[in-house]
């Protein structure tokens, strides 16, 4: 991703470290706008007898995430650069691949969104320990987010748990696999064929 050349930045920054930190930013507007286009998605493909309760659980959560956007946005022109906000950036710049399942049961749904988590979290978690050295007002931005996430990542995985604390998408490396561990095999099927 290219940075940007910054007029301006917050006082007491130099344009180096906020060119950084605005190139770490837009990552995490890029990742956060999938996500809360993702997260209507699977809200919106969802079927099984649990349908109305995770239909349901996921709408606060895009409410969060589309406010983070918001806020990473806004911290990215406070720094003095320009957001980028459009689809056709998004897609372009995004180092992960498209959310692969369609119409498909809550448990393949919740199996693939453990792996969504698991990437967006882990990016972020990175982008937190760069801004350790180079801007903690950022940084503070960036862990209120992971702490939401973090939390809906649990409700997630509570549904892919057996008592004895084991996830079915234990191992799992992509979306398919994950869902198709989580589905069970009655739904292996159905899962194979997104
Ligand atoms: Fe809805």
């Amino acid at each position: 991703m290219a940075s940007q050349k910054l007029k301006y930045t917050t006082p007491g920054m130099s344009e180096a470290d906020a060119t950084r930190v605005v190139t770490l930013l837009q990552d995490r507007l890029y990742a956060c706008n999938d996500l809360h286009l993702t997260l209507k998605h699977v809200h919106w493909n969802v079927v099984g007898p649990h349908f109305i309760s995770v239909h349901e659980m996921i709408d606060p959560q895009v409410e969060e995430v589309r406010g983070f956007a918001d806020e990473i946005a806004e911290r990215i022109a406070t720094l003095g650069g320009s957001p980028v906000g459009t689809p056709g950036a998004l897609v372009q710049e995004r180092s992960w691949d498209e959310y692969s399942i369609g119409r498909a049961t809550t448990q393949e749904h919740l199996g693939g969104l453990d792996l969504v988590y698991q990437g967006v979290i882990s990016s972020y978690r990175d982008a937190m320990n760069e801004l350790d050295d180079l801007d903690l007002v950022t940084q503070d931005m960036l862990i209120a987010h992971i702490n939401s996430m973090e939390l809906f990542h649990w409700f997630v995985r509570a549904h892919l748990e057996d008592k004895g604390g084991n996830l079915s998408t234990h191992g799992a490396t992509n979306e398919s696999d994950a869902a198709l561990a989580a589905g069970g095999a009655t739904d292996a099927t159905a899962a194979v064929a997104h």
